[in-house]
């Protein structure tokens, strides 16, 4: 059988385009999240995907309604998890969680409970960033830098593994005869005391269906690279080209082996933004749709104290490093003006070429509105035809850069049901994707083996 790529759907209510809640039909009402998250668990879940994602933030306000709408306010991950778990059968289900601030045995717990819940489908993605704001919220001084916050996620991870172990698989005895439920012999103490961590155990949870539910890494720095390459069963990057790709999986994969691992390292997954519709032409109509919705400073839109400071044509002008005056949004740049631009003028010119097939002076042109945008969502979208969305995830897949894709929908639920039915049996077709689950776990949708339980290879390496 041909390698089968990763497919992740990540959820985000009101879309993963700052505009997408006001596209016609969109979702766009956080009190009826429910709904839609019920919907888009079973479309996922009948696409076959590995598993769906949700990220986490730990503070908001009003500056949020431009920059990234859906942080707002939205059901936290653990919680909608632990629903999903209960309305869907398949689907793998990983939740983020931030190692500065979650209790560490709260959600050994936490995630064991839902892995057992689930039957084997939980996964939790361990990050270390926050908006700054999360400090206070939480009672803590702000995170330090790099250093102490990985050093720190570094002996989470290791702790927590060590926590979902507490409890052999055949801890429980259950021998009505002798009275004996459990064979004590069989539980065990985690006593981490680190520099960051100090946690006894055992866990008050029976050891997960999956053994250790698969752990999940998504940073951007050197730091990231290390943690993922040494501890990580999947390491999500966002990356700008198949090159940068290979550069992180040569990086991550080289680390594994120096810490000893034998599995190869982690799976490399890149988040997508797909806007797909039947035509090629019929989808740049609903990216260009999307840019048109992007409240701009320059519009009539922006006048809130919050708005961000980069989305005005003088913004522009610092980027492309030649002043364009006061143009319309709309009008075409002039192939004279964009001869002059600088380095960062002719990476927005790609940007916008690669996700839309326009050009200067093409038939398709470029317009002040598309590079501003390209500019302030950057998300790596692929606009297109499934067969064209389908093409650019084969490329990427099949040079060996990355094993899968987090799927951004732009919109709820119309985006999501085309990539399902436009892109996902193009994949099928082409034998790059499932047609059937046919293991019963995230591990097995993942192809990563269950783990043995590590306070017993402690014993069985120490009595060798
Ligand atoms: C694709 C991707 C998704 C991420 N999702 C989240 C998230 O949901 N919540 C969060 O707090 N941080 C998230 N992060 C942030 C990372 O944890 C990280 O802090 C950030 O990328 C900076 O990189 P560094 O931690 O390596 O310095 C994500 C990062 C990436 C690359």
């Amino acid at each position: 059988m041909t390698r089968q790529l990763i497919l992740g759907a990540v959820f985000r209510a009101l879309g993963a385009f700052p505009s997408g809640w006001r596209y016609p039909g969109a979702h766009n009402d956080p009190l009826r999240d429910p709904a839609i998250l019920r919907r888009t668990a079973r479309t996922a879940e009948a696409a076959k995907f590995d598993y769906l994602f949700f990220g986490e933030w730990l503070a908001t306000g009003a500056d949020l309604e431009f920059r990234d709408p859906d942080l707002l306010a939205r059901i936290d991950p653990l919680s909608a998890v632990s629903y999903l778990a209960g309305v869907t059968k398949r689907i793998g289900l990983i939740a983020t969680a931030n190692t500065g601030y979650y209790d560490l045995f709260t959600l050994a717990r936490q995630t064991a409970s839902i892995d057992r819940l689930s039957a084997g489908r939980a996964g939790i993605n361990l990050v270390t960033g926050a908006d700054p704001r999360a400090a206070a919220n939480h009672g803590r001084d702000p995170l330090g830098g790099a250093e102490p916050r990985y050093d720190e996620a570094d002996e989470y991870l290791r702790a927590l593994r060590l926590l979902w172990d507490s409890w052999e698989d055949d801890a429980f005895l259950r021998d009505r005869a002798s009275g004996r439920l459990i064979d004590p012999e069989l539980l065990h103490r985690t006593d981490a005391a680190g520099a960051h961590i100090r946690v006894s155990g055992p866990l008050t949870a029976p050891r997960p269906v999956q053994g250790h539910p698969p752990i999940v890494h998504a940073g951007g720095s050197s730091r990231a690279r290390r943690l993922a390459g040494e501890l990580a069963d999947v390491f999500i990057v966002a990356v700008s080209s198949i090159d940068d790709a290979a550069a992180v999986r040569a990086e991550t994969t080289a680390r594994a082996v120096a810490a000893g691992r034998t599995d190869g390292g982690p799976r490399v997954v890149t988040p997508i933004l797909p806007v797909v519709a039947e035509t090629t032409a019929e989808a740049q109509a609903v990216y260009d749709e999307l840019l048109r919705l992007v409240p701009l400073a320059d519009d009539q839109a922006a006048q809130a104290p919050d708005f961000p400071p980069n989305r005005t044509i003088r913004a522009l002008s610092g980027i492309v490093g030649v002043p364009l005056g006061t143009p319309p949004l709309d009008d075409e740049v002039p192939l004279r003006v964009a001869r002059r631009f600088a380095e960062g003028g002719q990476r927005l010119l790609e940007a916008v070429q690669t996700r839309t097939g326009r050009r200067i002076g093409g038939e398709h042109p470029v317009t002040y509105r598309q590079l501003l945008a390209a500019h302030t969502v950057p998300a790596a979208a692929v606009v297109g035809s499934g067969i064209e969305v389908a093409d650019h995830l084969e490329a990427w897949f099949g040079s060996g850069a990355v094993d899968g894709f987090n799927i951004l929908p732009p919109f709820l639920s119309g985006q999501f049901e085309a990539f399902t039915s436009l892109v996902v049996p193009e994949l099928q077709r082409r034998g790059l994707f499932r047609t059937e689950y046919d293991g019963t776990t995230l591990r097995d949708h993942l192809g990563l083996a269950r783990p043995e339980n590590l306070h017993v290879a402690d014993v069985a390496r120490r009595t060798a």
